[in-house]
């Protein structure tokens, strides 16, 4: 039996909007309906790793918060553990571990500990458990330093670290991240990946994240999902061959010049801002040393850098290529 089940899945928003009237707005007020997930179906094995992505605003959060028994669906069936996890929210809870960036389920006047003792007696885990899921997480997210101060003193790293300990101690059997490394720094992220790599075959993992990187190191199945639809469900090896290796260039010219994109092949998709040209391109397809030597000949050149293709990026180009 999977662990996850959508099936023809729809939720939407009602939001006020504004008539620019104050008096009519207080009398009879409009609705806008924002479809925010529309219709999307998936199943999710048990030990399954899966990185959920898309733009701001695709529907990652409402999906996560339909699964985590927080939103009802409008329209469709979930099962989490064969169960629906907004009618028996209670032994949902007790089954997976949550962890939303941006909001806390740590005590914010208390140190952490105190929350994980807590959390202990509220998921009912027994002391050797306990014990030990408390010092395999200290040690693993080295937070023995922190563990003990009010959560209202520590910075978003150290909390975030706390936090998914928190999420962890009951041994769930799925574990939702929102954007775990959101705002965080290099070694941070990393702490966090490798924890996640260890969680990974005994834990379903369902991770959304601007970060590809993140999705890269901890997920095998890669779930893109636009404007509430999902538009690629599959392994990430696939998606990577699919759609090649995306590189970005950015050359810093000594003036603006607007017309120095003209010189690129069509292979490059470029834009201009202020006085840098941004190349984006397929590895598999053009060199950094071509375009580089295009742009040369027209142009004066102050400073060139590459890197990988961030998210935006390949979504861009997966979008071209559904299109
Ligand atoms: N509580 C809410 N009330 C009204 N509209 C909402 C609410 N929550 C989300 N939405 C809308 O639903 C759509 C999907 O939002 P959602 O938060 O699921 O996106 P997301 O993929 O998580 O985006 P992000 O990457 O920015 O976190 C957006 O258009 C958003 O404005
Ligand atoms: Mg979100």
């Amino acid at each position: 039996m999977n662990d996850i089940t959508l099936e023809k899945v729809s939720k939407s928003y009602l939001v006020p909007v504004r008539s620019g009237k104050p008096f009519k707005d207080l009398v009879k007020r409009e609705y806008q309906k924002i479809d925010a997930v529309r219709n999307i179906s998936m199943e999710i094995a048990h030990g399954e790793a899966v990185g959920l992505i898309g733009p701001n605003g695709a529907g990652k959060s409402t999906t996560l918060k339909m699964l985590t028994g927080i939103l009802v669906p409008d329209s469709g069936k979930i099962t989490v553990f064969g169960k629906d996890p907004f009618a028996q929210r209670k032994r949902n809870c007790s089954n997976i571990g949550v962890l939303f960036g941006q909001k806390s389920q740590l005590w914010w006047d208390l140190p952490a500990k105190d929350t994980f003792v807590l959390l202990k007696k509220i998921y009912k885990i027994p002391d050797q458990i306990f014990e030990k899921n408390m010092e395999k997480y200290t040690d693993v997210l080295d937070v023995s330093r922190y563990i003990d101060q009010p959560v209202r003193q520590l910075s978003l790293g150290q909390r975030t670290r706390l936090e998914l300990m928190a999420s962890l101690l009951h041994n769930p059997g799925i574990l939702f991240l929102d954007e775990p490394t959101l705002g965080l720094d290099v070694a941070v992220k990393r702490q966090i990946r490798e924890l996640l790599q260890m969680l990974k075959g005994e834990t379903t993992i369902i991770l959304t994240s601007h970060d590809m990187k993140d999705i890269d190191i901890v997920c095998e199945r890669l779930v893109v999902i636009d404007k509430g639809s999902i538009v690629i469900d599959d392994a990430i090896d696939r998606v990577k061959k699919t759609y090649g290796n995306m590189e970005k260039i950015e050359i810093k010219l000594k003036e603006a010049d607007r017309e120095a994109v003209r010189f690129l092949p069509p292979e490059v998709h470029a834009q201009i801002e202020e006085n840098t040209i941004i190349c984006n391109y397929d590895v598999n397809r053009i060199h950094s040393a071509d375009i580089l030597q295009c742009v040369l000949q027209h142009c004066s050149v102050m400073d060139v850098s590459i890197m990988s293709a961030d998210i935006d990026d390949i979504i861009e180009k997966i979008y071209e290529g559904s299109h």
